[in-house]
C-alpha cells in the first residue's frame, strides 16, 4: 500500500515542503507520496480525523493552522506544548501525536552548518512574531545565556521578553532602530532576523534591518527569511565578514526531524537540500 505524507496550510501554494520531501522518499526507495492540501480554518477538524487511515503516515502543518490541530490530537509533545504549535502530526495506528521541529530544526541547521551552540551565548532576536516566538523557546531550551528582542512594535518584544525571563534567561526589549539595536548587535554572538524585512513580496522586500556596520565579524547572522536565498541581511551580513546563514536550511531540516518521525529512518539531508535549492532557483529565489 502507498503511504500517504503532505501538508497543509491555507493558502498553500508557495510550500517548497513536497518537493524536499518527495526527493527523500524517493531516494531511499519508500513508497509513499508527499502532497500539498489546502484546507480552510472550518475544514481543519475534519481532515485531522481523516490522518487516523492506515495508509497515511503522517502530515506537516503550516500557516494558519499549527495551533487549530491542537484539540482534535491524542497526544502533544513537549516541544509542540512550550511552543503551543505543532508543525507535525504522526499517525501510529490511528493515534495522533503533535509534534513541533521548527525550533529543534532550526537549531540543528546552525549547528551543522556554523557550529553554533547557543550555550551561554548572547542572541539577538530581530522580530516578535510568530517565528521569533519559536526561535525564542529553542534558544531558551538550548541554554543561550541572555537575549535582546529587537521589533518594529516594541510591546510585542516586551511580551517575548517576559516569555523568557519566565524560563530564566535574561531578556531586554528593543526597538528595530536607534542606538539600543546597534549596541545589542555589537555584543550579539548570533543574530536572527524573524521579521519580513527583506522577504520577497513582503513590506520591505529590499531592505534590510541591521547594515554591514553594525554586525560584528565574529558574529553568526541567520535570516529565517528563505525568499529570496540571499537576502539583503545575508549580504550585509558577509559585507562585515560574519558567519552568514539563509532560511532555507532551517526550513530544510524541521522537514528532516518530521521525515525522521514518520519513517524511522535517517533523512537524507544533503538530497533534500539540493532538491530545496534547486527548486529555489527554478522560482528565481
Ligand atoms: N526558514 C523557516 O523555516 C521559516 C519558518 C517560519 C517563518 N519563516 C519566515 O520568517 C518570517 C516571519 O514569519 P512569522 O510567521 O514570524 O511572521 P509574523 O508572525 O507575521 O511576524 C512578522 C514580524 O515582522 C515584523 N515586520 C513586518 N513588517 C515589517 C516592517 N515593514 N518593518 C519592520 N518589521 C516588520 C513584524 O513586526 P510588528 O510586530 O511590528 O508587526 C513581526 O515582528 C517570514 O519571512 C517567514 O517566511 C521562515
Amino acid at each position: 500500500m502507498t503511504q500517504r505524507l503532505g501538508i497543509i496550510g491555507y493558502p498553500i501554494g508557495h510550500s517548497i515542503s513536497p518537493v524536499f520531501q518527495q526527493a527523500a522518499l524517493d531516494h531511499l526507495g519508500i513508497d509513499a507520496t508527499y502532497e500539498k492540501w489546502e484546507v480552510t480554518p472550518e475544514g481543519v477538524g475534519e481532515f485531522v480525523a481523516g490522518l487516523r487511515a492506515p495508509d497515511s503516515l503522517g502530515i506537516n502543518i503550516t500557516v494558519p493552522h499549527k495551533q487549530a490541530v491542537i484539540p482534535f490530537l491524542d497526544e502533544v509533545d513537549e516541544w509542540a506544548t512550550a511552543a503551543g504549535a505543532v508543525n507535525t502530526i504522526v499517525n501510529r495506528e490511528g493515534h495522533l501525536s503533535g509534534h513541533n521541529t521548527d525550533g529543534p530544526g532550526f537549531l540543528r541547521a546552525l549547528l551543522v552548518e556554523t557550529g553554533y551552540d547557543p550555550t551561554g551565548t548572547r542572541a539577538l532576536i530581530l522580530g516578535a512574531g510568530g517565528a521569533a516566538r519559536g526561535i525564542l523557546l529553542a534558544l531558551v531550551r538550548g541554554g543561550v545565556g541572555s537575549l535582546v528582542i529587537a521589533n518594529r512594535t516594541l510591546e510585542r518584544a516586551q511580551t517575548l521578553a517576559q516569555l523568557s525571563e519566565d524560563n530564566g534567561v535574561t531578556a531586554e526589549a528593543v526597538s528595530l532602530s536607534g542606538d539600543d539595536l546597534t549596541q545589542a548587535a555589537a555584543s550579539a554572538d548570533l543574530i536572527v532576523n524573524c521579521t519580513t524585512v527583506g522577504m520577497s513580496h513582503g513590506p520591505d522586500e529590499h531592505g534590510s534591518p541591521l547594515a554591514a556596520a553594525q554586525i560584528p565579524a565574529s558574529a553568526i547572522v541567520n535570516d529565517v527569511v528563505y525568499n529570496p536565498m540571499q537576502t539583503p541581511l545575508i549580504r550585509e551580513a558577509a559585507a562585515a565578514g560574519a558567519t552568514a546563514l539563509g532560511g532555507l536550511h532551517m526550513l530544510v531540516y524541521q522537514g528532516v526531524l518530521s521525515f525522521q518521525m514518520w519513517t524511522g529512518q535517517d533523512a537524507p539531508v544533503d538530497v533534500m537540500l539540493a532538491a530545496a535549492m534547486k527548486e529555489m532557483a527554478s522560482r528565481g529565489a
